[in-house]
């Protein structure tokens, strides 16, 4: 480089990852001596999953595309290791920034740490206990990489804490995905989608499948639908189905699930179809009677839009959103569902979600910030300095 420039290398991969790095590269872009750099390892590619999130977060074309695609847990991990470790070979950053639990996280975060590359982890210390789900493993191997650990809730300083993780390297910012909630929320968007769906002013439920757990099995997935499908009998339920949930449900030939002909909705039912943008889902789910998901990041956006969310798992690694009382976890079980479902239609339950006010600390769109003044104390102005401060 010949600068003193930071040189900040950051991983972006699925769906999940893009509006937690895209205010951080915002950010990183306004500090004259920072470099941001973006690396898309492509675990996501289909328009609907990627591109129309950089569009709508305007976030800058990827520096490097890795294209690595689908695959198997081990070979998309390893696929990734591959092309990561080629490129950090050829263009070696001084920092690396991975995001949440997804396999380009782990494997981004394993290569640098070998290549002795320090590597700050966003959405560190979150855990569900649950060994089971991928991502559970993708976080405990991550955070015991990471040099940075940025923290989005007290649970998760908690949990590194009694992990051994030393306090020096946690760092307790707010939550990223809040930042781009808070930016999206200000452009005001006039969703083109809830208006094609005829369901302005008109009450309705959001619902989004992924998790394998609730997908892969035919069984389950099904049982899940029918339970939402019999609440669709009172209220339309508007299902923006995740590729892998719309193969598995035509795979296993369910019918439960309607899809959308394009549109005003024809009237109740659950109806699929393609996955939502970034700022049409957010308007869905704003003005929703209720949210039921097992994604985690949207038990995240519904606590701050102050939106009832029934997640359906037997955990939350999240467990400020169920503190906050807008989010509760009522397992997979489709009896349970529907009876929570049904609660929150007839019970104040709903009106008193929608009624809190208070939001989790530091969840106030300046994550950012944060995260960039701690990376410019600890690793500049004299970088061997900072590594006496922070053990890489
Ligand atoms: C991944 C993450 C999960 C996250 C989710 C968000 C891991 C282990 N899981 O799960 O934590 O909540 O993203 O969406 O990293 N597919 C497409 N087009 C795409 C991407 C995927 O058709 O653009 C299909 C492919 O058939 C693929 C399947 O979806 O095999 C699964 O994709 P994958 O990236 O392996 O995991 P997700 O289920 O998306």
């Amino acid at each position: 480089m010949g600068t003193n420039r930071l040189r900040i290398m950051n991983v972006v991969g699925a769906r999940p990852n893009l509006m937690k790095i895209a205010p951080l590269i915002a950010e990183l872009r306004r500090h004259d001596d920072m470099e941001p750099l973006l690396v898309h390892t492509g675990q996501h590619y289909d328009y609907s999953m990627s591109q129309v999130f950089f569009e709508q977060l305007r976030i800058p074309p990827p520096d490097y595309n890795l294209g690595v695609g689908s695959g198997p847990h081990y070979a998309q991990t390893a696929e990734i290791m591959r092309q990561f470790g080629d490129l950090v070979q050829q263009d070696r950053p001084d920092l690396v920034v991975v995001a949440g639990d997804v396999n380009s996280t782990i494997s981004c975060a394993l290569v640098a740490a070998k290549e002795g590359i320090p590597v700050a982890h966003v959405e560190a210390g979150l855990r569900s206990f649950d060994r089971t789900m991928p991502e559970e493993i993708n976080r405990i191997l991550t955070d015991t990489l990471a040099d940075f650990l940025f923290t989005t809730e007290e649970s998760a300083n908690q949990n590194l804490a009694h992990e051994g993780a030393p306090p020096t390297k946690v760092f307790f910012v707010g939550n990223l995905m809040i930042d781009s909630l808070v930016r999206a929320l200000k452009i005001r968007w006039e969703s083109p989608l809830r208006a094609e769906l005829g369901l302005k002013g008109a009450p309705y439920a959001v619902l989004t499948l992924h998790r394998p757990a609730n997908v892969d099995n035919p069984d389950q997935l099904q049982s899940m639908l029918e339970a939402v499908a019999e609440l669709a009998r009172r209220i339309a339920v508007v299902f923006p189905a995740h590729p892998r949930t719309a193969r598995n449900i035509e795979v296993a030939g369910i019918k439960t699930a309607r899809t959308w002909p394009g549109g005003a909705l024809p009237g109740p039912g659950l109806w699929m179809m393609p996955p939502a943008s970034y700022l049409d889902f957010l308007d869905l789910i704003a003005h929703a009677v209720m949210v039921i998901t097992d994604s985690g990041g949207v038990q995240e956006e519904t606590t701050f839009l102050g939106v009832p969310c029934l997640t359906c798992r037997d955990n939350t690694e999240r467990p400020v959103t169920v503190s906050i009382g807008t989010n509760r976890v009522v397992g997979r079980d489709p009896q349970q569902l529907l009876f929570a479902a049904t609660e929150v239609l007839e019970d104040p339950w709903r009106n008193r979600a929608r009624a809190i006010r208070s939001r989790p600390p530091l969840w106030d769109g300046r994550s950012a910030e944060r995260i960039v003044r701690i990376l410019k104390e600890v690793l500049q102005p004299d970088r061997a300095c900072a590594a006496e401060r922070v053990p890489l």
